[in-house]
C-alpha cells in the first residue's frame, strides 16, 4: 500500500496534487511520501517484534538528506556502503551506535572515520579487509565490533545484476570457509568477533532461498559457538522484493517475512538486524514526466518524455518494470493505446517500456513511474547534461523540494578550467 492515489481525479501524494508540485517545480521530479515511508519502516520493526532486534535502513536506496532524517526520527538504524553514506547517516543525527558499515571493498579512510565517529559493528567481506581493519582499529587504540560476511550459496532467484548469494558473486567469505576465517578474525588484535552477516541479493519476491540461507546460518552460528566464538548478533541483510506491476505476483510481506525469521533464528536467542531499502523507499516514491511529443513510428507510437535514463535507470539497467501512470485519473474502461514510453538521450536503450498500455496521451500530459523512491535518484546521473533531477518530500497537504534542480550554470560550474589551458 502506498500513498499515491487518485482525488478528483487527480494523482495526489498524500493530500497533494502531484500536477500543483509540477507546476512549482517543473518536470522531471522525484516525489516521495513520508506516510508511505513511515508505514513501511514500521511493517518491519513489527514484524520482529518478540526479538531483540534493529532494522538499519539501506542507505544506498534513497539518501536524500530528508528521507534519512525523517527515518531516523522513528528510530531507524543505517546500513552504510560508503565513507559518502556514512557521512550522511550522521549528519542525519544516527548515532554512531545505529550504524552498521557493509560493502565489498572498504578504505583504510572510510574504516577509520567509522572507528572515529563510532560504529554498531563492521561487517567484513574478505581476510585482506580483516587484516586492515585490524591494523587501523590498533593503531587508533580501540576494539571494533565485527561480523563476517558468508556468502550461503543460495540462488535468490532475481536479475543476475542484483543476486549476490552465489558461490560466483564477489560478496562475502564461502559459507564452507566460515571456521578458518572467524578463527583467524579472532587472533587479530582490534577486532571484537560478535557475530554472522548475510545478504543474499535483492527484489527477491520468494521466501524460500531467505529460509535456505538463514538455515545456514542457525547451522553455523551452532558451529562457531563450539568454536568457541562468542555469537550474539546475526545481520540478515536486506532483499525483500516490492510489487512492481500492480496486480502481478505479488512478494511476501514483511510480515511473512518476520514469521520466517522467527521460526528460522529465534531459538538462537541472537540480537537481529536487517537491512531493507528496497521496501522501505521504493513504492514511497514516484517519478513524474511530462510528455513533450507523441511521435509516430513505423507500426509503434513513442511517447517521448522529458525524463530520461539519466534520471531514472532501472528500465535500461535491468529491463525493470515501473507501472506508468497518468497524472489525470483516466475514464474507468476508456480506450488504451500502446506506446513505447521513452526519453530524449541518444541512445536506444533510454526506453522505459514498450507497448506499454496507456490511455491516450498528448504533448505536455504528465505521467508518474511508480515505485521509484529505490534506486531512483541515487542512481540518477547527469548524462546528456541534464541536471540532476530534482527531488521533493510531501507530508499530509505540506510538500517541499529536498533537493533543488541545479542551474546550467551551477552544472558548468562545478567544473575548473586548468590555468595553463
Ligand atoms: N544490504 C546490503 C549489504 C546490500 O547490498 C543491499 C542492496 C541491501 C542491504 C538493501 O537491499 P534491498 O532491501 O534494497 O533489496 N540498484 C538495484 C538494487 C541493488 C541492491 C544492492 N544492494 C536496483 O535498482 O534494483
Amino acid at each position: 500500500m502506498d500513498h499515491f492515489n487518485y482525488k478528483d481525479g487527480e494523482l495526489h501524494a498524500e493530500d497533494v496534487p502531484l500536477a500543483e508540485i509540477a507546476a512549482q517545480v517543473g518536470t522531471p521530479f522525484y516525489c516521495y511520501s513520508t506516510a508511505t515511508l513511515e508505514r513501511h519502516f514500521r511493517l518491519f520493526d513489527e514484524a520482529l517484534e518478540g526479538l531483540d532486534h534493529m532494522v538499519c535502513f539501506a542507505v544506498k536506496a534513497a539518501s536524500n538528506q530528508a528521507i534519512l532524517t525523517f527515518l531516523a526520527g522513528l528510530g531507524a538504524g543505517m546500513d552504510v556502503v560508503s565513507g559518502g553514506e556514512y557521512a550522511r547517516a550522521r549528519a542525519a543525527g544516527v548515532p554512531g551506535a545505529r550504524i552498521v558499515f557493509s560493502g565489498v571493498g572498504k578504505t583504510r579512510a572510510e574504516m577509520r572515520m567509522a572507528l572515529e565517529g563510532g560504529v554498531r559493528q563492521v561487517n567484513l567481506e574478505s581476510e585482506p579487509e580483516m587484516e586492515v581493519l585490524s591494523a587501523v582499529a590498533t593503531e587508533m587504540g580501540v576494539e571494533v565490533p565485527v561480523t563476517v560476511r558468508v556468502n550461503p550459496d543460495v540462488d535468490a532467484r532475481t536479475h543476475a545484476k542484483i543476486a549476490t548469494g552465489k558461490a560466483e558473486n564477489k560478496f562475502g567469505i564461502p559459507i564452507s570457509r566460515a571456521r578458518e576465517v572467524y578463527a583467524h578474525a579472532a587472533r587479530l588484535p582490534g577486532l571484537r568477533v560478535i557475530g554472522i552477516d548475510v545478504h543474499i541479493g535483492s527484489q527477491l519476491t520468494d521466501l524460500e532461498p531467505f529460509r535456505m540461507a538463514y538455515r545456514k546460518v542457525a547451522d553455523l552460528t551452532r558451529t562457531l559457538r563450539a568454536d568457541g566464538h562468542d555469537i550474539t548478533r546475526l545481520d540478515l541483510g536486506g532483499g525483500l522484493g516490492i510489487p512492481y506491476e500492480r496486480g502481478n505476483n505479488a512478494p511476501p510481506l514483511p510480515v511473512e517475512y518476520g514469521r520466517m525469521i522467527h521460526q528460522e533464528l529465534a531459538g538462537l536467542g541472537c540480537e537481529i538486524e536487517i537491512e531493507p531499502g528496497r521496501l522501505v523507499a521504493g513504492n514511497a516514491g514516484v517519478m513524474v514526466a511530462s510528455v513533450i511529443y507523441v511521435k509516430s513510428g513505423e507500426g509503434r507510437d513513442f511517447l517521448i518524455l522529458d525524463a530520461a535514463m539519466n534520471d531514472l535507470v532501472r528500465p535500461a539497467m535491468y529491463d525493470a518494470h515501473h507501472d506508468i501512470v497518468p497524472l489525470r485519473e483516466p475514464a474507468p474502461g476508456g480506450d488504451m493505446h500502446a506506446y513505447d514510453v521513452v526519453g530524449p538521450v541518444c541512445e536506444t536503450g533510454d526506453t522505459f517500456a514498450r507497448a506499454r498500455p496507456l490511455p491516450p496521451l498528448a504533448a505536455g500530459d504528465m505521467v508518474a513511474f511508480r515505485g521509484a523512491g529505490a534506486y531512483g535518484a541515487v542512481m540518477a546521473s547527469e548524462y546528456n547534461s541534464r541536471p540532476l533531477v530534482p527531488e521533493v518530500l510531501v507530508k499530509g497537504d505540506q510538500f517541499a523540494v529536498i533537493r533543488a534542480r541545479p542551474s546550467f550554470d551551477e552544472m558548468i560550474n562545478r567544473d575548473t578550467i586548468p590555468p595553463w589551458l
